[in-house]
């Protein structure tokens, strides 16, 4: 699998229209925007806030030169009034994280789900070999929750991070282009090292003397990576049996990613 960056390299610039929107890549201009989302207290509430001067500065240089960052353009008055972008998940290499942000002067139109449902369909359409897309609001964010539920994306994970309780959401829409993207990442990206990373972080006493090599190991030993619910090995659970749907992720109680993978799954890693 490509990396989202490469990914999204491939296939920029890019340009969506919607029945009421235009999304087209941020350019210098759009520095006003970009200051005026980034500090308006309303729009940062489940953000953490209005942001730094030097982020504000930082991101006004970067998003132009961004794979993956639009400015969300109302087509009635050709006003720029958000911003929607595509990269790469800070939680899982591999996986593209879409986030996106309007003036609360173009909330309650429906213009949220109309940007946010053209850029997902997009990176479906366009990327096929880019990474699964995941979508992070706090809990507290009913708004954007009612967004991403209402085009279809799913709540697959709870999680805690900046003090804040999360939900994951990811597209449920194509299932199976989802669960081929999850299914592609794990194999290429969940590779030996950080098997043994995960498996010297968090393994039991008995799953730390197994080897790294899943394949080689009997059921019996298998399960010994997985006493409890899920996790003991780290990244990957490799237990056999117990675990439904067949291949699915998920969050460790410390956070870390896991993968449960049956015996199919195995074969292939
Ligand atoms: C989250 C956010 C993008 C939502 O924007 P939005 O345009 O108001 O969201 P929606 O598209 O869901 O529309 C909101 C409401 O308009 C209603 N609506 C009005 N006219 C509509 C129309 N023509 N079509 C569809 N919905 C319409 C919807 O039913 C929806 O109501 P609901 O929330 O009660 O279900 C916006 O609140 C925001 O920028 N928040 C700050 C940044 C943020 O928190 N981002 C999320 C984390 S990345």
């Amino acid at each position: 699998m490509t990396s989202v960056d490469d990914a999204l390299r491939l296939v920029w610039p890019a340009e969506l229209r919607t029945d009421r929107l235009h999304l087209r890549p941020v350019t210098t201009d759009d520095s006003p925007l970009v200051r005026q989302l980034l500090t308006d207290a309303t729009v940062r509430a489940h953000l953490g806030g209005p942001a730094s001067e030097e982020r504000v500065a930082a991101r006004q240089t970067t998003y132009p030169t961004t794979a993956g960052a639009w400015t969300v353009v109302r087509a009635a008055d050709d006003q720029p009034v958000g911003l929607v972008t595509i990269g790469p998940d800070h939680r899982c290499e591999g996986a593209a994280e879409i986030s996106y942000q309007l003036l609360p002067s173009a909330w309650g139109k429906g213009l949220g789900r109309e940007a946010v449902a053209a850029a997902v369909s997009w990176w479906t359409e366009a990327a096929p070999k880019g990474g699964p897309m995941v979508a992070v609001t706090q809990a507290a964010n009913a708004g954007s929750r009612r967004l991403l539920e209402s085009i279809g994306m799913t709540l697959v994970d709870e999680f805690e991070e900046y003090g804040q309780p999360q939900c994951l959401y990811t597209p449920a829409g194509d299932q199976e282009d989802t669960d081929l993207r999850w299914a592609r990442l794990i194999a290429e990206r969940v590779d030996t090292a950080e098997r043994r990373r995960g498996a010297q972080a968090r393994a039991t006493a008995m799953g730390q003397e197994l080897p790294d090599n899943l394949t080689a190991l009997s059921d019996g030993d298998l399960a010994q990576l997985c006493p409890d619910r899920h996790g003991a090995y780290g990244r990957i659970c490799a237990r056999t049996a117990g675990h439904l749907p067949d291949l699915h992720l998920g969050r460790a109680p410390d956070g870390a990613w896991i993968a449960w993978l049956t015996s199919d799954g195995l074969e292939d890693t």
